[in-house]
């Protein structure tokens, strides 16, 4: 069979033939579908993750759709956070008890480019920002995965919703999905904070943050009094100027959020969300079909942020 392969941390995966895998104790063996190029994927293989570098060689892929005993399933895996191999192969292992069966209506091409993303969207949203309907929602990064799935779940749930994006593709993109307001990320502290607090048409109520750096503290003072931020990504920054006086004047919440920290039966209802989403036309994310064997070109394109959105890899 065909695997992708990590053989040295910070360089990109090789495409090899290999063993089909022989399932271990409360494993079943999945026919791979389709398996989404992730910055999770990237940075685990980095060897620069909080998760410690991997044990090498490994095949890399935190999630996959495929198909087991005749029925299509999302699963999940721990590569690159844990020894073991991962989803980028034609035959992966899985823990049996985290699949997810998906609705027949459901494209697995779309339901594996929205994945985890997805799923942490939803939940950063919902489970850990206590949206309610008519509250304004600003998203940061709403032209990526992340930030798409958030302006379409926000606005699903009737909040208003002012996109923040750095190019004039990703703005676009958002306001394809919805967004009420769309906002650049231009300028330095001072400037960005007035250039959203006038999108956010005064104060937002709760900021999804998959950026930090200046993007977070920009947006952290744009939030009202008791308002929340949930911080799950640091594309724009690993440290954020962050002001002592923002956060206790305004009395305000800042939740770091990661998928790891959902029960499996969270993600799994979570994931069914998502996955409905994509079956009745809510969830429509950009992204890009490649045949396995170009993993190692989907990697590079992911490192240097695809344009064209997700890219999965389908046998
Ligand atoms: N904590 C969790 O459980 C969890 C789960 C999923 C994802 N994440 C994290 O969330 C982040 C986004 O994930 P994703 O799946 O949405 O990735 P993605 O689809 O690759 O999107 C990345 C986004 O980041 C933006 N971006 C990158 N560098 C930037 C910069 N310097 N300034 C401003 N914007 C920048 C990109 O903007 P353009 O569109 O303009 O290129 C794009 O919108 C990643 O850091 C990922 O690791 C965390």
């Amino acid at each position: 069979m065909r695997r992708v392969l990590v053989e040295r941390p910070g360089e990109p995966p090789v495409v090899r033939d290999g063993p089909v895998p022989d399932p271990g104790p409360g494993e079943v063996a999945v026919e791979l579908l389709a398996a989404p190029i992730t910055p999770l994927d990237l940075l685990c293989a980095s060897g620069r993750s909080y998760f410690g570098a991997p044990a090498t060689p490994y095949v890399p892929g935190v999630q996959g759709v495929g198909r087991v005993d005749g029925r299509t399933v999302w699963f999940p895996t721990t590569a690159g956070m844990r020894p073991g191999d991962g989803s980028m192969a034609t035959v992966a292992t899985a823990v049996a008890e985290d699949l997810v069966e998906l609705p027949d209506a459901a494209d697995p091409v779309a339901v594996a480019a929205a994945g985890l993303s997805a799923v942490a969207a939803h939940a950063c949203l919902h489970a850990r920002g206590g949206l309610v309907a008519g509250e304004t929602v600003l998203v940061l990064g709403a032209g990526g995965v992340v930030g798409l799935s958030a302006v379409r779940f926000a606005r699903a749930a009737g909040a208003r919703v002012v996109a923040a994006a750095r190019s004039p593709v990703a703005r676009a993109r958002a306001g394809a999905a919805g967004a009420d307001v769309l906002a650049g990320l231009d300028g330095d502290l001072d400037e960005l904070t007035a250039s959203l607090a006038d999108a956010c048409g005064g104060a937002a109520d709760l900021v999804l943050d998959p950026l930090f750096g200046i993007p977070a503290a920009a947006a952290l003072r744009t939030l009202r009094p008791g308002g929340r931020m949930v911080h799950l990504g640091s594309s724009a920054g690993d440290t954020s100027p962050i002001d002592s006086a923002t956060l206790r004047s305004r009395s305000l919440r800042v939740i770091g959020y990661t998928n790891n920290e959902l029960s499996a039966a969270e993600r799994a209802a979570t994931l069914r969300a998502v996955a409905t989403a994509v079956a009745d036309g809510t969830l429509d994310l950009p992204h890009e079909r490649r045949p396995l064997d170009d993993a190692a070109a989907g990697w590079q394109r992911q490192a240097a942020g695809a344009p064209d959105g997700r890219i999965v890899l389908v046998t």
